[in-house]
């Protein structure tokens, strides 16, 4: 199949041709003629020249005379929503219930979102704060900032919007993951936490009975 742009430039070339043959017939003629006719096509040759790259429109950042603002890239109106970012959930997007740290999910959690945040922090956070949460991750071993041991008590007691905030944020040495972690994901992983929490505090007889056998109890 033809495409726009191809269509166009073998037009052109079509054109170019048609010229140059009427001129390769015209030097029979009377030797004026010969003269306009070499000249029409030094005229039209240039023409031909009329590459698909350089064109009139506008480069991105490109700066215009036209707009008084000197730009020529037009702002959105006022109020344009990306599809997908409205981000009217509050507490899904800010982790926050009004002004305070939130004290709930905003979604249920389910063994999906269980097995989702495992793998995120896994990814993500084990380098640092090890795969149980207690700090002794890999990065850490190699002379990196010890972090606090996330299933300390402290660390229970506080909100999962505090998560949120430290995920989203970072927190003295411990860098941001805003860009890496989308704000679902950042929930998955304190639902996970929450779960070390309770594995890092857990007696046997948290274990059901029929379990207790895999733990070479
Ligand atoms: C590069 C290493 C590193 C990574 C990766 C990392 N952390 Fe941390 N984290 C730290 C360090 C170091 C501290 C202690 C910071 C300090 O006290 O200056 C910390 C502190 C924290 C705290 C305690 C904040 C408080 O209120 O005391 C939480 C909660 C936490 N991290 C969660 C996470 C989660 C969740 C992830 C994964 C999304 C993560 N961290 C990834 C190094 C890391």
């Amino acid at each position: 199949m033809q495409t726009r742009s191809e269509g166009l430039a073998s037009d052109n070339t079509a054109g170019c041709e048609t010229v140059s043959v009427m001129a390769r017939f015209v030097p029979g003629a009377a030797s004026v003629m010969r003269g306009v006719a070499s000249l029409l096509l030094v005229v039209t040759a240039a023409g031909c020249r009329q590459d698909m790259h350089d064109q009139p429109s506008y480069s991105a950042l490109e700066k215009s005379s036209f707009f008084p603002d000197g730009s020529s890239a037009r702002p959105p109106v006022a109020g344009t929503v990306a599809r997908g970012q409205l981000r009217d959930d509050a507490l899904l997007y800010t982790g926050k219930q009004g002004e305070e740290q939130a004290a709930v999910f905003p979604f249920p959690i389910d063994e999906q979102v269980m097995a989702r945040g495992r793998e995120r922090f896994d990814i993500y956070c084990s380098p640092c704060h090890s795969r149980t949460g207690e700090g002794n991750g890999m990065i850490v071993e190699r002379g990196f900032t010890r972090p606090p041991t996330l299933i300390h008590q402290r660390y229970r007691d506080l909100p999962p919007g505090h998560f949120f905030e430290i995920i989203t944020n970072g927190f003295g040495a411990m860098p941001d993951h805003a860009a890496q972690i989308e704000p679902a994901d950042r929930w998955a992983i304190i639902a996970y936490i929450r779960a070390l929490q309770l594995a890092g505090g857990a007696t046997i007889d948290d274990v059901p009975p029929a379990e207790r056998g895999r733990l070479g109890q």
